[in-house]
């Protein structure tokens, strides 16, 4: 995989990309929104679902990985020929592993995994039914805690892979060395992640959309997808 990745390095890229977009696409055409409620939202059907410290640094995470899939995804296209690009991203990386790494360790309690996360899990969320019956979850279902640890993990595994390719060649020769073709892997790996992220909570769970207004989304909706979650007042 690693000299398939080394050779083909644009081709899986864009493939990373463009495949699971199709996929949410055919999702989306075959099984449509799991809307719970749009009508009616006003000051006392709203709950806090992030407080104002994880709001902010939920859309620093979003903004800074973007930012470096997109500077990832250049180095690969233009190659060295834009000289800055490579040290911009790389202490872009840092800095946004600080943040993400804080912001997750705020939220470890709430994605350690209980027994009622097992029908969630069988039953994948009911994601895969017309008529999906509410499931069990605390703050955070176990999908989204399954979420979690692989994202904490892909992102220690970039962090240490890019570490250790500093230190060698970056020629293009070079860049296709191992923990070079790791980092790229798993960049891979997140971009996926990250799109299957958007389009659950974006588009086929619209209510929870709302939480990068304002950090609230409605009642309805985590009575109804959070039922064992007791909110912050
Ligand atoms: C944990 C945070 C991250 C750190 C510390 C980091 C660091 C780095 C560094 C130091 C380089 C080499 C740049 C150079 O010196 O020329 C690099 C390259 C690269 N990074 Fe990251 N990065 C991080 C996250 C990401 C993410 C989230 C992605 C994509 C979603 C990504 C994709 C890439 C790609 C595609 C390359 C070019 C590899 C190649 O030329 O084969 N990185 N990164």
């Amino acid at each position: 995989m690693i000299e398939f990745y080394a050779s083909h390095k644009l081709l899986v890229w864009i493939a990373s990309i463009s495949l699971p977009i199709a996929g949410c696409l055919l999702y989306y055409i075959t099984f449509g929104p799991h809307t719970v409620s749009d009508k009616g939202i006003g000051p006392g059907t709203l709950v806090r679902r992030f407080g104002i410290r994880e709001w902010i640094s939920h859309w620093l995470m979003l903004l800074g990985f973007l930012t470096l899939a997109a500077t990832g995804f250049m180095q690969i296209v233009l190659g060295t020929t834009l000289g800055h690009l490579g040290p911009f991203h790389g202490m872009l990386g840092v800095i946004f592993f600080l943040i993400a790494l804080i912001t997750l360790l705020g939220w470890v309690r709430d994605a350690l995994f209980k027994q009622y996360d097992w029908p969630w899990l069988l039953k994948l969320g009911g994601y895969l039914s017309h008529d999906p019956k509410p499931l069990a979850a605390g703050r955070f279902n176990a999908g989204q805690k399954v979420y979690y640890w692989s994202i904490l993990l892909v992102l220690i595994g970039l962090l240490v892979s890019s570490i250790i390719m500093e230190q060698g060649s970056h020629s293009p020769a070079g860049r296709k060395e191992l923990f070079w073709c790791i980092h790229g892997l798993l960049g891979c790996v997140a971009t996926i992640m990250v799109i299957g992220h958007g389009f659950l909570s974006l588009f086929v769970n619209p209510d929870t959309a709302r939480v990068l207004r304002d950090g609230r989304v409605s009642k309805a909706y985590t009575d109804k997808h959070h039922s064992l979650w007791r909110v912050p007042r």
